[in-house]
């Protein structure tokens, strides 16, 4: 018996020193300390020796688990240890290897041109009012006084949605307009900016979806010096305290007086040259004062109330504002072009 304890000992610290893997060593305690282990199985027929045998072969299996249980501890620290070296040798990071540079994006010029006139009237008390894209033609066209068949919806056509056209892509932002009205009473203060779509061929100064922003005041009171001292403070905000506007009579449906505003020409200062193609003035945005049936189509007493409204292109500002000559630029996204804003 002694011969047998002594293989399985020897046997089994040799296993111990060779396992390579936690659950091999598992597994060896199981097959040697385990309920149905081979020393276990020793000590399990102590009753078969005789009284003088049995505390010796009771030492010695006691000495042999012992052997047994520190080999198997110490082979799993050895195990953590090289587990935790490999880990630190394969995570390593080379702090000398140079980074790779992340670059800053910014605002798209037309973005920061729109949130720049979008803060210049939010400092004269004006709120942002969005509305849809895809909108009833009753908003876009009948209620701004443009009712079916009136020449300026040809001019504005549009992709309709439904059969009986009563659905369409916005061709303005004056539809929002119509919706604040009906929803709030004056005093009104909103900016609404946003895309709108038109039949229009892309060209330099022309594409099929452009953005506009449009401005909407209705209280007691508002008279065309209003209009006139507000377009007045967004351009010298955006252009410079010298930039002087002009305020040419228009015709749009929905506003009565109506005008274009042009700002005078920065490159020539009026004298006349190629990018004002000679006019010395370049045309900005359409305005007006709110056409008393427009006000009363939603509920407000155009006999009390009176308003201004103006809706400017945001492609046009930025392209003043930068001197961009080609309106597809800015939207090629081509970032030699863009990086230089
Ligand atoms: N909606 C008009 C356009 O797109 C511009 C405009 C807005 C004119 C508000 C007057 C008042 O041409």
């Amino acid at each position: 018996m002694k011969a047998t304890l002594e293989e399985i000992g020897r046997a089994s610290l040799e296993a111990i020193k060779n396992a390579a893997e936690a659950s091999e060593l598992e597994a060896l305690r199981v097959r040697y300390l385990g309920k149905k282990g081979e020393l276990t199985a020793v000590l399990k027929s102590m009753g078969s020796f005789t009284p003088e045998e049995r505390p010796v072969i009771g030492q010695l299996a006691n000495d042999i688990r012992m052997k047994i249980e520190s080999a198997i501890t110490d082979r799993a620290e050895e195990m953590k240890s090289a587990m935790m070296e490999n880990k630190l040798h394969s995570e390593t990071i080379d702090v000398t290897i140079p980074g790779v540079k992340v670059r800053v994006g910014r605002s798209h010029p037309l973005t920061a041109v729109l949130d720049e006139t979008i803060d210049i009237f939010i400092g004269m008390g004006f709120r942002v009012a969005e509305g849809p894209e895809i909108e009833y033609s009753d908003y876009n066209f009948t209620r701004l006084n443009t009712p079916v068949g009136h020449p300026a919806r040809d001019r504005q056509d549009t992709f309709y949605f439904t059969d009986d056209d009563s659905v369409c892509l916005r061709t303005q932002t004056s539809p929002v307009q119509i919706r604040v009205m009906e929803n709030s009473s004056p005093p009104i203060r909103i900016v609404s900016p946003g895309k709108v779509f038109r039949k229009d061929e892309v060209d330099a100064t022309h594409s099929p979806v452009f953005h506009q922003i449009e401005a909407l005041v209705v209280d007691k009171g508002i008279t065309m010096g209003d209009l006139k001292g507000t377009l007045n403070t967004l351009v010298h905000r955006l252009y410079g305290p010298d930039a002087s506007t002009r305020f040419r009579p228009h015709h749009f449906p929905f506003t009565e007086p109506s005008c274009e505003v042009d700002v005078q020409c920065f490159e020539c200062r009026g004298k006349g040259c190629r990018i004002c193609k000679g006019e010395g003035w370049i045309e900005l945005l359409g305005a007006g004062m709110v056409h008393p049936d427009v006000l009363a189509g939603c509920g407000i007493d155009p006999d009390i109330y009176s308003g201004f409204a103006f809706g400017v292109g945001v492609e046009r500002l930025t392209m003043r504002r930068f001197n961009i000559s080609d309106m597809r630029l800015l939207y090629e996204n081509d970032m030699r072009f863009l990086s230089q804003f």
